[in-house]
């Protein structure tokens, strides 16, 4: 799928006679609404991830983080009553002083998508943001959540809160009670974005973490990407696990693409991979592979049903499939040289690039944001996209991530993040792993393109 070009820089003006700036391609502040322990945070970064990872810019702004180095050492929860007017003026400058580095960001770093991580509670504090936002031709969207389970909110409280840089040294049953007066205190302003009132803005509410959903004026593409995705993803305890098919017949002679079958070591990782997914004990297990022989046979070995996904394939390396990189180098020199200079937006001519595969997993991540345990058994540059996702890797990083062969990478969302772990499943295999080039040079020997060590991360 090919995602619209978005405008890094904001250079046009579409009405030069309006007294505010009305650009093309407005940058948005999306702006986070709901009572603490919430998901807001764990909403903000989650969907920053994905933007950046499909190539929007985007940012968090957490005015936690400001109050935070503005008021050293948190004491309890009267900091945050609304009769505090000490607090209180604390926490309106922290507010401006991230929207003010909000402005920063769209103007000095490119962003295109500000995520303002804030309770932003009370109306007042929204017509302060909106009002920001329209003096400098910004859009505005509003992600408010609102549970009223008991049992939710104490999980959030135990997995993230008693943790937080708040609670340092404090007592884990003392801090949970000065969170939940927190949250009382905070209930005692809170107004909820309102049907009727604020009709005319744009917002989701999502209700008990995705029961039920609630949109509103959608303006544009990021806007309705950015629902697609709230209403897709869900927070229930899963592992997916990424796998490279067994050691190809072409990878043991450095060749790549092609679509041949596995070598006898690589036969022997797909019965060992058979063993080590059985002894997981993996409820429900979802096996995908692509359409490619090497990833189908790997999966035979399971011994159970699987799902093929052309949009697993492996890279189409164009005019460079089934060349060693040595022959890549020889036939190809200058298109040797630009995949060094720029390894994540070269295309292969009559082939894909990785932002090209970027694109093309995107409905796989979608997918996979709605299942539960699943096991995809795919290839080098395919992991390697599926993994920056998960670990938040930039984009410039994304092509040299480490994906070995015979190794099975667990990944399990933990707080805000994702933990992996690597089991090596001691067959040996080839490396078809390219370290990024030191000094980028049309005439270098890809001397470390083939190794015949396994390598474990
Ligand atoms: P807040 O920023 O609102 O104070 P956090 O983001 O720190 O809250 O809370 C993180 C917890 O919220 C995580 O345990 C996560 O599972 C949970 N969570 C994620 N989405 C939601 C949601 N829509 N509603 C309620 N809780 C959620
Ligand atoms: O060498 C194995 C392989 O899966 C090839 O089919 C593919 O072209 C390559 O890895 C991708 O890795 P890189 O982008 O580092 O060339």
């Amino acid at each position: 799928m090919e995602l619209p070009q978005i405008e890094h820089v904001r250079r046009r003006r579409c009405d030069s006679a309006a007294s505010r700036p009305t650009f093309c391609n407005s940058p948005t502040v999306l702006v986070m609404v709901g009572l603490p322990a919430r998901g807001k945070t764990y909403i903000s970064k989650k969907l920053t991830r994905y933007l950046n990872w499909i190539g929007v810019p985007t940012k968090v702004f957490n005015v936690g983080q400001y109050r935070r180095e503005a008021v050293q050492t948190y004491q309890n929860y009267e900091f945050f009553r609304p009769d505090n007017e000490e607090a209180m003026s604390i926490r309106k400058a922290c507010a401006s002083a991230a929207l003010k580095d909000v402005a920063s960001y769209f103007t000095k770093e490119h962003g295109q998508v500000a995520v303002f991580d804030a309770t932003n509670t009370t109306r007042e504090r929204r017509a302060v943001i909106l009002s920001f936002a329209r003096e400098r031709g910004y859009k505005v969207f509003f992600v408010e959540s609102i549970c009223d389970d008991p049992d939710i909110i104490a999980e959030n409280i135990r997995q993230v809160k008693i943790g937080s840089p708040d609670y340092v040294d404090r007592d884990k049953d003392e801090a949970n009670q000065d969170f939940l007066q927190r949250i009382e205190v905070y209930k005692t302003c809170y107004v909820p974005i309102d049907d009727e009132k604020d009709r005319k803005h744009s917002y989701i509410k999502i209700f008990n973490v995705g029961t039920r959903y609630l949109v509103n004026q959608v303006q544009d593409h990021i806007q309705s990407r950015i629902v697609y995705y709230l209403m897709n993803i869900h927070v229930a305890p899963r592992s997916i696990y990424l796998s490279r098919h067994g050691e190809s017949e072409f990878n043991l002679i450095g060749r790549i693409g092609g679509d041949t079958a596995l070598s006898p070591r690589g036969q022997k990782y797909a019965s060992a991979l058979a063993t080590f997914i059985k002894s997981q004990n993996i409820k429900d297990l979802k096996v995908w592979t692509s359409h490619m022989r090497r990833t189908i046979q790997t999966a035979e070995a399971l011994g159970v049903q699987y799902e093929q996904w052309k949009a697993l394939n492996e890279i189409d390396a164009g005019v460079c499939e089934e060349l060693t990189y040595e022959e890549i180098q020889e036939k190809f020199p200058e298109e040797f040289a630009m995949r060094d200079q720029d390894k994540y937006r070269y295309r292969y001519p009559k082939g894909e690039s990785y932002e090209d595969l970027v694109h093309r997993l995107e409905p796989v991540i979608m997918e996979l944001e709605r299942q539960e345990n699943v096991l995809l058994i795919c290839h080098q540059a395919i992991l390697r996209c599926l993994l920056a996702y998960y670990l938040d890797k930039p984009a410039d990083e994304l092509p040299y991530q480490r994906c070995p062969l015979h190794t099975v990478l667990k990944l399990t969302p933990i707080a805000y993040g994702c933990k992996i772990e690597s089991f090596y499943l001691n067959i040996e295999a080839v490396c078809t792993h390219r370290e990024r080039p030191m000094n980028v040079d049309t005439n270098r020997k890809p001397e470390d393109a083939l190794q015949t060590v396994p390598d474990h991360i």
